[in-house]
């Protein structure tokens, strides 16, 4: 999604306006732009494309301006071409927007109805063009922006910049996130803490309805009724984190290598593992045994690592389990009669639909929890109870490192909620907290099998579509594995419960087919083996993710194999999620897309 930034500064602006920037790419976006002002007059450059575009445009027309803002484009409104890329502008104001402005259409028919001329088909120009009236009606920068804000539907973060005002930038935020950094003799807005992180060490994070004015002193912030309001500053998590990718190719690549690091991170948050007893964040406890049913939801890969909570917490703890994706929750009026408590996965925190999802159930009653990334995020900030992943910053698009993080998180919970609840015993629980603790050395074990995984994509590569097939608990993971290949080798991919095969997908096997079964020789082997035939009757040809014992059970001759070591059943999706997100990455790579920024789609979703 788009990226913001803004520095008031007695510096030249422009380079490190691009540099942090660059620390948002990984939000997705299809164009960018800066404008600054020079000796109080605006200038802009805007290209279509990645930073480089702009970048080169920069070295041929450099800004010298010391106050500027920023921005990435994720198109929403208009195609990503030149002219609706931000900073959006008039004589009176620039804008850089993320979010969408829902009444935009009504906002511009007002304003060209008194003479207001739009150059883009953006929802965005109607906020500069609203701000740019208030001021020809004689309002000041800052009472214009008040003004237009009450006038504006939707969820957005905004920096405005003001031609002949040197040392002026206002920010606001409704919905989507907005961070101010303090600098020394000049200040910073951001998207996220990331983006300021070269910058400043200290971050305050906007509430919803806030509004900020920003000079080089410092920062006035204000609430949605325009009281003053303090918001706390935070160290910014990203200051000791450089957007590199270190030796590997790729952001998603490193991502994936570092799950053994990571998951062992995460469980440490949850586990006393001297002892071999669950342990819930301090502060963020909970009674499992008073909860008598849970919804749970999420987006994407979070819903995906939501559904496979459902399994865990039905399993371990008896908790019985609602689920929906969060743009279907939020809408269908569901009775939540006899449910108490609501579960919500994401890794951005950020998510508008989570967000949203978890507001509903708020108002509803509920009690919230989230499993979360982002520990300043929007979602982690409003949810009751939150129980972080350590995954650490995740930039590349597709999801890896935090995907595994949240089934490792879900797991230590389901279990800690089964002893709470009575289902499991205590020596359940060491037996379960044993098999947890073993994920980092059986993940580095599955990153040994990446050449044989490279060499399976290369056929892979070849195909235009697939289908993923999983029964229990590999059946989340199933549709997970379609959708790593899908969004970034742009194959086409379907993940289905096994036994849902002969209802209609069978119609679509033929010897063209790559069918992806998960079935490691667990209690439903044999019935996911016997859909194996089923495929192989058919000419389909079959990659088998499994163990030594499912291999060794010979189901079907002609599977390509990839064969994990035995593993303990809690643990099977987490590990099982590797060689999945392994065989999406090496296709991609060897189709040549953009693996890390795939076309079309956003790290962090902040619109409908
Ligand atoms: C897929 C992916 C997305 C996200 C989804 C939710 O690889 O990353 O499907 O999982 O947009 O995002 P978060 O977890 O940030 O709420």
């Amino acid at each position: 999604m788009c990226g913001i930034i803004g520095i008031v500064s007695r510096k030249p602006v422009a380079n490190r306006l691009v540099d942090a920037l660059k620390r948002l790419e990984y939000r997705g976006y299809d164009s960018a732009g800066v404008a600054t002002l020079d000796d109080g007059a605006l200038s802009r450059r805007r290209a279509q494309g990645k930073l480089v575009a702009l970048e080169r445009l920069l070295a041929e027309k450099p800004l010298n301006g010391s106050i500027g803002i920023g921005h990435t484009r994720w198109a929403t409104h208009g195609a990503a071409t030149e002219e609706n890329a931000h900073p959006h502008a008039t004589h009176r104001v620039a804008v850089v927007h993320n979010g969408i402005i829902e009444n935009f259409r009504e906002l511009r028919a007002e304003l060209e109805a008194d003479g207001y001329r739009f150059e883009s088909q953006t929802d965005t120009e109607a906020v500069a063009q609203l701000v740019t009236r208030e001021i020809d009606r004689g309002a000041s920068p800052r009472e214009a922006v008040f003004r237009s804000l009450k006038r504006l539907d939707g969820a957005f973060a905004l920096a405005f910049l003001f031609p002949g005002e040197e040392n002026l930038l206002i920010g606001a935020r409704r919905g989507s996130p907005l961070a101010v950094g303090d600098g020394e003799g000049e200040m910073f807005l951001g998207s996220d803490g990331i983006a300021l992180s070269p910058f400043t060490e200290s971050v305050r994070y906007l509430e919803d309805g806030d509004w900020v004015i920003l000079s080089r002193e410092g920062a006035e912030i204000f609430d949605e009724n325009g009281a003053p309001a303090e918001r706390a500053a935070r160290r910014a998590v990203g200051r000791t984190f450089y957007v590199d990718k270190g030796n590997f190719r790729h952001f998603m690549q490193k991502e994936i290598y570092e799950q053994p690091d990571v998951i062992s991170h995460t469980l440490s948050s949850f586990f006393d593992m001297a002892n071999g007893r669950t342990r819930l964040p301090r502060g963020q406890e909970v009674d499992f045994s008073k909860i008598n049913r849970m919804v749970l939801s999420a987006c994407g890969t979070g819903y995906y690592a939501a559904l496979t909570g459902r399994y865990y917490l039905e399993r371990y703890a008896r908790i019985p389990c609602d689920i929906d994706v969060a743009s279907e929750f939020r809408y269908r009026e569901s009775p939540l009669s006899g449910v108490d408590f609501a579960l919500f996965v994401s890794q951005s925190g950020e998510t508008a639909d989570t967000l949203a999802s978890l507001r509903h159930a708020k108002a509803e009653g509920l009690t919230t929890a989230a499993v979360v990334n982002v520990d300043e995020s929007t979602i982690a900030r409003e949810a009751d109870i939150v129980w972080p992943t350590l995954a650490g910053p995740e930039i590349g698009v597709a999801s890896t490192k935090a995907f595994t993080c949240q089934l490792t998180a879900l797991a230590a919970l389901s279990v800690a909620a089964g002893v709470q609840r009575g289902v499991l015993s205590r020596d359940d629980e060491l037996t379960l907290a044993k098999a947890l603790s073993e994920a980092p050395r059986l993940t580095n074990a599955v990153l040994k099998l990446d050449s044989l995984i490279e060499r399976l994509a290369h056929d892979m590569a070849t195909k235009r579509h697939a289908l993923f097939l999983g029964r229990g608990f590999n059946y989340p993971l199933a549709l997970e594995g379609a959708l790593k290949l899908k969004e970034i080798s742009y194959i086409h991919a379907e993940g289905y419960a096994a036994g849902e095969l002969k209802h209609g997908p069978i119609a679509l096997i033929d010897d063209t087919m790559p069918v992806v079964v998960i079935a490691p020789y667990d209690r439903v082997f044999e019935k996911t083996a016997s859909n194996m035939q089923e495929v192989a009757a058919r000419g389909g040809r079959i990659i088998l993710v499994t163990d030594e014992r499912g291999a060794a059970s010979g189901v079907v001759k002609d599977a390509e194999l990839i064969v994990l070591p035995d593993m303990p059943e809690i643990l099977m999706p987490i590990v099982y999620a590797l060689p999945l997100q392994l065989l999406a990455y090496h296709t991609a790579v060897h189709m040549g897309t953009d693996v890390d920024q795939p076309r079309n789609l956003a790290k962090s979703v902040t619109v409908e």
